[in-house]
């Protein structure tokens, strides 16, 4: 197993000084205990502690003598400098994780203690006193602490216990499976820990996810200094439940939500849970590759000014094809008439801890952020968190919300591998994004070079009515235009899978997305592009690829989601016995969701108002996309039917629309 290494950076003007710490904190690090493997280097200039810690990822602290810096020179030739305040504020700027100490004359420690008191400073020495030990022992139990999982620790602990089990779960430790003719195969192919660790609320000492006091209480807490949040809760249903969960903290029944259109489906099951009065905001649409893009920014503000009485507003971002918000102005938009933001970054768990990634919702001021860390970090499927920066957060009502949603017994394999992916993305992150990112350059390139698959860039991605608004790609998320290799994207999809190997993410009609993560390695890329190349060396003509009919826009809310979809409703099928469009679809009330997938953008939602459009546009992807799921519709026998709104259950419902 190889073991960590811990560079500490010592950042000093004066070279004999420099000289002199970095031996002695190496001599300290050498005689005492190191486990983290910490060692110490020097730099003189701002510039070059700066190319330091961009380029050393294993770089975990600074220590930064309080004076003047080179930061280089201006074109004038004259040098620039820079206080030890400014260049801690940069540093923490482009990686916050770092710990930060700074060295100080005696004579004047109050003025840099007032001067540093708002920053991220870890502490402070004396320069005089040479404590070389000191130092260094304080350093390495400051840098042990941000790599401590706390929960995951006392889960080991207990299981190394090995307490009889007198509780849940019923495999008790895997006991039930284990050496039986029948299941012993799967005790095997899991593991032993797999089932020892599989232990839940019926442990006290393991805290509760529901109460959280101890263990879990304190993983909690360091993530959230982690991600930069006032609070963080693990969640251990996805982000599709961490939606819900701030949707029925914020919004009243009636209460108004504004959303985007293209939101993820659970936001919109979070509307009928909450009741909410939504307002869909129709997210741009890239025609070319059926690609739905974010909302414009236009579109955004104008809905900010009309509804200034809503409750919250919710926006995707990075999307699932890599898209990002310029957030900051429309947060500070809607905060300016009281609306909470909230941001899901279900793909975007990693941002903090890269500079190309920032800033993150939190940084740009949302309210709450919901992270699926299961998707891009190392958490297990379904362990996401809620990270809130609510100044008015209700945390009774919140925690109400959380426990209704949340099962009794959660998972605590789930939340070690929380603590874990938080303590690997402060420890390592930013080395294996910088890697991530570098082989995402690298992929992206060699795709290129088959000349007949191509990487879509940003310019390629926008909708016109994005093209200004600043919005940005997330590099980890590589979208292909396939429609030169001479497959349709199932046949190609099918041939990576079954000929190659290779299992890609999403796809439309003519594009292919890939996904990077800290987990993509050189070989995997190397496998990609060997594929891709026999592929587009195979020849084949290009052929017609079939578009996917794009979605009608929205047509009207008569009533609430809520209302509607509680109503027992009746089936009304899409085709008549002619096989032709059911016409008496038009002006019926839907109740349900319809949801075509992918792209997984609702054509319906309860309470809208079904037009012959959105008849025709349902028939005409039940007739031709054989393959694609169409969530809420009900088959009768053969029949595809959708449930509408008897007349009478409209009669008794309040219209808002
Ligand atoms: C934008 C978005 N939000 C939320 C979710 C749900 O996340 P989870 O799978 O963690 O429940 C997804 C899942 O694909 C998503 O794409």
């Amino acid at each position: 197993m190889a073991k960590p290494v811990s560079r500490i950076l010592v950042i000093n003007d004066e070279h004999l000084v420099l000289r002199e710490f970095v031996k002695g904190l190496n001599a300290a690090a050498r005689s005492l205990d190191n486990p983290l493997g910490i060692a110490f280097s020097g730099v003189t200039t701002a510039k070059e502690a700066l190319a330091a810690i961009e380029s050393d990822g294993d770089i975990q602290a600074v220590l930064v003598d309080d004076t003047l810096y080179t930061l280089g020179k201006n074109n004038g030739s004259r040098r620039l400098q820079v206080s030890a305040l400014e260049l801690v504020q940069r540093i923490t700027r482009f990686r916050p994780e770092l710990s930060v100490y700074i060295l100080i004359a005696q004579e004047k420690e109050d003025d840099v203690v007032d001067a540093l008191f708002t920053e991220s400073v870890d502490g402070y020495f004396y320069r005089e006193e040479r404590d070389y030990r000191g130092i260094y022992r304080i350093l390495n139990a400051q840098i042990q602490e941000r790599a401590r999982t706390p929960f995951t620790d006392q889960l080991k602990n207990y299981v190394w216990m090995a307490k009889d089990q007198w509780h849940t779960p019923g495999h008790s430790s895997g006991e039930s499976l284990r050496g039986s003719p029948w299941v012993n195969d799967f005790y095997e192919f899991m593991g032993e820990h797999v089932f020892d660790a599989d232990l839940s609320v019926s442990v006290p000492m393991l805290d509760s996810l529901m109460e959280p006091k101890g263990v879990i209480a304190e993983a909690q807490h360091m993530a959230a200094q982690a991600f930069g949040a006032r609070r963080t809760f693990f969640a251990t249903n996805g982000t599709s439940t961490a939606n819900k969960v701030i949707f029925q903290t914020l919004l009243a029944p009636g209460e108004k939500l504004l959303l985007d259109r293209n939101c993820h489906k659970s936001v919109h099951h979070g509307v009928v849970l909450s009741g909410a009065h939504p307002i869909y905001l129709d997210s741009a649409l890239n025609r070319k590759y059926g690609l739905y893009g974010p909302v414009p920014k236009n579109t955004l503000f104008a809905a900010i000014r009309k509804h200034p009485d809503a409750q919250a507003l919710i926006l995707t971002s990075c999307t699932y094809d890599g898209l990002r918000y310029d957030l900051a102005p429309i947060v500070a938009a809607a905060h300016a008439k009281g609306i909470k933001v909230i941001v899901d970054e279900a793909w975007y768990g990693f941002a903090r801890f890269h500079p190309d990634f920032r800033p993150t919702a939190l940084e740009a001021g949302a309210d709450y952020a919901t992270q699926s860390t299961h998707k891009v970090l190392s958490a297990f499927s379904q362990a996401s968190m809620i990270h809130v920066n609510d100044p008015t957060f209700n945390e009774h009502l919140f925690r109400e919300n959380f426990n209704m949603h949340t099962s009794t017994s959660p998972q605590y394999g789930l939340i070690a591998s929380l603590d874990v992916a938080r303590k690997q993305a402060v420890m390592e992150g930013y080395k294996l994004l910088s890697r991530t990112l570098a082989l995402g350059k690298e992929l992206r390139e060699q795709i290129n070079s088959t000349r007949v698959f191509r990487v879509l860039e940003l310019e390629d991605l926008l909708p016109d009515e994005v093209k200004h608004d600043g919005i940005r790609l997330d590099p980890t998320k590589v979208t292909v235009d396939i429609s030169g290799c001479g497959y349709t994207v199932d046949d190609l999809q099918k041939e990576l899978f079954e000929r190659y190997n290779i299992q890609t993410e999403k796809s439309t009609f003519n594009t292919l997305t890939l996904l990077l993560t800290i987990g993509t390695t050189r070989s995997k890329v190397s496998r990609l592009y060997d594929a891709l190349m026999r592929i587009a060396r195979g020849g084949k003509a290009p052929r017609r690829l079939v578009r996917t009919p794009e979605i009608p826009g929205f047509t009207k809310l008569r009533y609430l989601p809520r209302d509607a979809y509680y109503c027992g409703g009746e089936l009304m099928p899409v085709f008549d016995d002619k096989e032709r469009v059911n016409r008496a679809l038009a002006r019926r009330v839907c109740a349900d969701q319809i949801v075509p997938y992918p792209p997984g953008v609702p054509v319906l939602v309860p309470g809208q108002v079904i037009t012959r459009a959105i008849a025709e546009y349902l028939a005409s992807l039940l007739r031709s996309q054989k393959r694609m799921e169409m969530h809420g519709i009900v088959l009768e026998g053969y029949q595809p039917c959708v449930r509408v709104l008897k007349p009478a259950e409209e009669r008794g419902l309040h219209r808002i629309g």
